[in-house]
């Protein structure tokens, strides 16, 4: 399968929204990440339900939700309503991961579990055929441009592994650090889909940038 490149918005700039939706429209991005955080879970505050309504305005791409947030079941039928494509939910947040996951599909939505650097993979074992796709956070939650962490290429390979006989067809996202130096090695590690918000967004030209992750090749 041919990867998929999702811009983080996170990285866009909020006054004007429109204009880097418009972008990423134009762009070789296949979805949009939206990076929701609480403060609790994360120690940062990001958007909500505005916001996403505004970028759904205008968006012609799917909006990959990413929920770093306490208790998420409280949200699920909100951001589904508000047009989500995928929500993911972290595994750390949820203690009844497997409810959380069922009602994510019920909802119509892909359902997608996150887990920490500090998190081993293997804690997905009896979960990951329930999934769409695993979310590998390469640096930890909470802020954009930080640095890659290196041991992601083995936590990568250690999920692939995982969902190898069960879940063929599971889609691996990575977030975090993502640039044009380590994307063919997560590529090859077993990722498809490429999360990016400093490395496209502070690029000269953010359309080249998407249009460069789009044609690694590993
Ligand atoms: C981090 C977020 C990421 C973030 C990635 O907590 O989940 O989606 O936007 O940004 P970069 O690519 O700048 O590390
Ligand atoms: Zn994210």
């Amino acid at each position: 399968m041919n990867h998929l490149i999702a811009p983080s918005i996170l990285a866009a700039d909020f006054a004007n929204m429109q204009r880097d939706v418009e972008m990423m429209n134009n762009s070789r991005a296949d979805w949009m990440h939206f990076d929701v955080m609480d403060g609790m879970f994360v120690p940062n505050i990001s958007f909500g339900f505005p916001v996403l309504k505004a970028v759904k305005k205008y968006a012609l791409k799917p909006i990959d939700v990413h929920l770093m947030i306490v208790d998420p079941d409280r949200y699920l039928k909100a951001f589904a309503e508000e047009g989500a494509y995928s929500i993911t939910v972290h595994y750390e947040a949820c203690p009844h991961l497997h409810r959380t996951v069922q009602a994510i599909k019920e909802l119509g939505c892909k359902a997608s579990v996150a887990i920490n650097p500090h998190t081993p993979a293997l804690l997905l074992k009896d979960i990951i055929a329930q999934l769409d796709m695993v979310l590998v956070m390469s640096v930890n939650p909470g802020f954009g441009a930080q640095k890659f962490i290196p041991h992601s290429y083995t936590k990568i390979a250690e999920v692939r592994e995982l969902a190898k006989n069960v879940n063929p067809g599971l889609l691996i996202e990575v977030d975090g650090g993502v640039d044009d130096t380590n994307a063919a090695q997560l590529l090859a590690a077993g990722a498809n889909v490429l999360v990016a918000g400093n490395s496209v967004f502070s690029a000269p030209n953010p359309a080249a940038a998407i249009t460069a992750l789009k044609q690694v090749t590993y």
